[in-house]
């Protein structure tokens, strides 16, 4: 029998675009881009995934590596990592990037999701959950980054979409705003 992490160490649910995304893709190796504590890391790792979870956030890779050392958990490897950097090297089969983005500096955003294609294997995953700002509904927070319409579609042209939508959202501060959501598989040559 499996436990619950999240609920043992107060953390939140898995994102439930992670946990959506887990009924189609295969446990391999993934890469948590913007990992916090670990709600989708330990998610992941309870899925059979071997996990790399960054961020830049020490206090927060700390308080991952302490779950990760009272369970004595083998398949999730932290790094404290600035994704601005844009040069993390894979190959990986999900990467996962999920309410991060929009924390970034936009002049970097380019690099970073072509870094996340880049150590992706062929026939791997990309899954991507950021805000947007769009004339129907301006973003109410204020973001370094977010989408335009069409925008993140756009940037994963030639890989094949599983799911891909721009609907409207509520933060955890009760805010409405539309987010990219996109789960994408890069094409076998
Ligand atoms: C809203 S949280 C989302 C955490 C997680 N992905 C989830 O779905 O719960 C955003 C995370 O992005 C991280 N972050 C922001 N800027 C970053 C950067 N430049 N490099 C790495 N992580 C960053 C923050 O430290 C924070 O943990």
């Amino acid at each position: 029998m499996t436990f619950d992490l999240n609920s043992r160490y107060g953390l939140n649910p898995a994102h439930s675009e992670v946990v959506d995304a887990c009924s189609h893709i295969e446990p391999c190796h993934a890469l948590d881009m913007g990992c916090s504590n670990g709600r989708n890391a330990l998610y992941l790792s309870q899925q059979g995934f071997q996990v790399t979870a960054v961020d830049n956030n020490p206090s927060a890779v700390n308080m991952l590596e302490q779950i990760i050392q009272e369970e004595q958990i083998s398949t999730i490897q932290t790094e404290v990592y600035d994704l601005h950097e844009a040069q993390l090297k894979g190959p990986f089969g999900f990467v996962v990037c999920t309410v991060t983005l929009m924390f970034l500096n936009p002049n970097r955003v380019q690099a970073v999701i072509r870094n996340m294609q880049d150590s992706t294997f062929e026939g791997g995953y990309n899954l991507i959950v950021c805000a947007m700002n769009t004339s129907q509904h301006p973003c109410p927070m204020p973001f370094p980054f977010t989408f335009e319409e069409k925008e993140l579609k756009e940037a994963y042209a030639g890989w094949e979409l599983i799911k891909y939508n721009e609907d409207l959202g509520t933060m955890h501060n009760g805010a409405q705003l539309q987010f990219a959501t996109l789960l994408a598989q890069k094409p076998k040559s």
